[in-house]
């Protein structure tokens, strides 16, 4: 066994990233978990060349929102096909001036304000407690990785940021959003919570990509709309692409 067929990328696909183009599939598994069924089977097969191991978060097609995608299962499922770095791609609002629509952000931090979901792999029949360390919820390595990709795609990134992620499946008020943006947020989606922490729970390396895909609620007079959005995905999603295709570890 080579050491790239031992260590798997796992990828993530959010909104707008259902299947991934160019990944050549060698084999689809559906499977189960002791924390259930994940969102979808798992697409394993090559890119670019490389082992790739894709999830549709949402569903293929799109069917799971957000405050009801099982993270755990699809975490889970991802650490037994022996993945053990994971990039999961957010489509997400921009808050900051600099993250309007279109632009890909590979964010540093981290706000969660999601409740209700399954967000630990620390519970039920416990030998002892664990805390894991969250300081930097996102790997910097994987980070870096996908920085480079995005330079080497010949487009550029916002290389740091802070994730707000809200509970979904509504978008938010003006209201909040100022609150995200005095708390420190520069991006909101509904996703990210709690992918990053249980990942990191389970020791595997995570980082997202994230594309925005419209100006969060109050930052422009006009409504916010699916169509202006969808628009935006389709352009956005090709570059995505474009940056996973090179961004997987050699
Ligand atoms: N808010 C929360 N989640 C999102 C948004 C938003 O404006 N856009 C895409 N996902």
């Amino acid at each position: 066994m080579s050491q790239h067929e031992s260590e798997r990328i796992g990828i993530i696909g959010g909104t707008g990233l259902e299947s991934l183009e160019g990944l050549t599939i060698t084999e689809e598994k559906a499977v189960s978990t002791p924390w259930g069924i994940p969102s979808s089977s798992l697409a394993e097969g090559h890119l670019a060349g490389i082992p790739v191991v894709f999830l549709a978060r949402h569903g293929s097609p799109h069917r799971i929102p957000p405050h009801q995608v099982n993270y755990r299962a699809n975490l889970w499922a991802l650490q037994e096909a022996r993945v053990k770095r994971v990039i999961g791609v957010n489509a997400v609002g921009g808050i900051h001036p600099d993250m309007g629509p279109s632009t890909l952000v590979v964010p540093d931090q981290i706000l969660d304000y999601t409740w209700g979901r399954g967000h630990t792999m620390f519970e039920g029949k416990l030998a002892e407690t664990t805390h894991i360390d969250f300081t930097w919820p996102y790997s910097a390595s994987l980070r870096s990785v996908l920085i480079t990709a995005v330079e080497q795609a010949g487009l550029s990134c916002v290389p740091e940021g802070t994730y707000a992620a809200t509970q979904g499946p509504r978008l938010e008020t003006a209201a909040e959003i100022t609150r995200l943006e005095r708390d420190g947020a520069d991006l909101v989606g509904m996703t990210g919570m709690p992918e990053a922490a249980l990942a990191a729970e389970l020791g595997m390396d995570y980082a997202s990509l994230s594309l925005v895909v419209n100006w969060a609620a109050g930052k422009t007079e006009e409504a916010i709309t699916l169509d202006d959005i969808r628009a935006v995905l389709d352009g956005g999603m090709a570059d995505v692409r474009a940056v996973l295709e090179r961004a997987i570890p050699r």
